[in-house]
């Protein structure tokens, strides 16, 4: 029995407007995934990665196609119902972190939390045992400024994680970090996706980033190439 993708995007159209140009970035873009992939993705600079992992999160919308993450067709959804699919569906990790300040370790992880009808003793919970995957347990109330870069990505994985999604999506997670705390967050991604089965897309720039997952796949003048590995 073939499985049918877990995302599967059919003839995907997107562009955007400035002014009276309108400038196309996907024409027909066709992409499979299946549940449990770790997919790097890989390309030039205004390739679209972002605009892609915008479209994944339902964040932003196909022109025309269609766009399916589980059973879900997103592009047939309205900003509601989006919003709502995306606190339950999908954690992202950002190159920069997005951790508030102001607040520590514990809370920047809590904060989808929040959203979901749980009690303070759940939320603590649930932090508690993430933030324990990632390694960070006894950092609790350290602030970001405290912490290394390696350390605040790790939050971040952490709070991507928190509501236990079955997709993560990550634009450059390692892009601001150095080679080991880059590998240590690499091998945190790869145990999600080994363990508790994350389905994870990630866009890199960065060849090593990119081993770490199981296919890479190149995106240029609007289209995917994979990339042929060595067994
Ligand atoms: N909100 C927007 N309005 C207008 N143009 C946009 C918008 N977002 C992206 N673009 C354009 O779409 C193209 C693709 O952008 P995107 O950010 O997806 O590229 P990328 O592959 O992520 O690049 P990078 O590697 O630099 O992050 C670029 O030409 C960009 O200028
Ligand atoms: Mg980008």
């Amino acid at each position: 029995m073939t499985q049918e993708p877990f995302i599967t995007l059919a003839g995907v159209r997107k562009g955007y407007r400035t002014g009276s140009d309108a400038i196309p970035i996907f024409t027909a873009l066709d992409l499979a995934i299946p549940r449990g992939d770790f997919v790097a993705i890989m390309g030039p600079s205004g390739s679209g990665k972002s605009t892609l992992l915008n479209m994944l999160a339902g964040i932003d919308v196909p022109d025309a196609g269609s766009l399916k993450v589980g059973n879900y067709r997103l592009d047939q959804m309205g900003e509601t119902a989006r919003s709502s699919w995306r606190a339950h569906n999908m954690g992202i990790v950002f190159q920069f972190y997005n951790l508030l300040p102001m607040l520590n370790a514990a809370e920047n992880v809590e904060l989808p939390l929040l959203l979901k009808p749980l009690s303070a003793g759940e939320r603590r919970s649930r932090v508690a045992k993430v933030l324990d995957l990632v390694g960070l347990s006894g950092r609790e109330k350290q602030y970001p400024s405290m912490m290394s870069g390696g350390q605040q990505q790790r939050v971040g994985i952490a709070r991507a994680i928190v509501s236990d999604p079955k997709l993560l999506l990550c634009d450059e997670p390692t892009g601001d970090l150095d080679r080991k705390s880059a590998d240590e967050v690499l091998e945190i991604l790869a145990l999600l996706n080994r363990t508790l089965e994350k389905t994870i897309v990630m866009v890199t720039h960065d060849p090593q980033a990119a081993r770490s997952a199981k296919r890479t796949l190149h995106l240029d003048k609007g289209l995917f190439v994979e990339e042929k590995r060595a067994a």
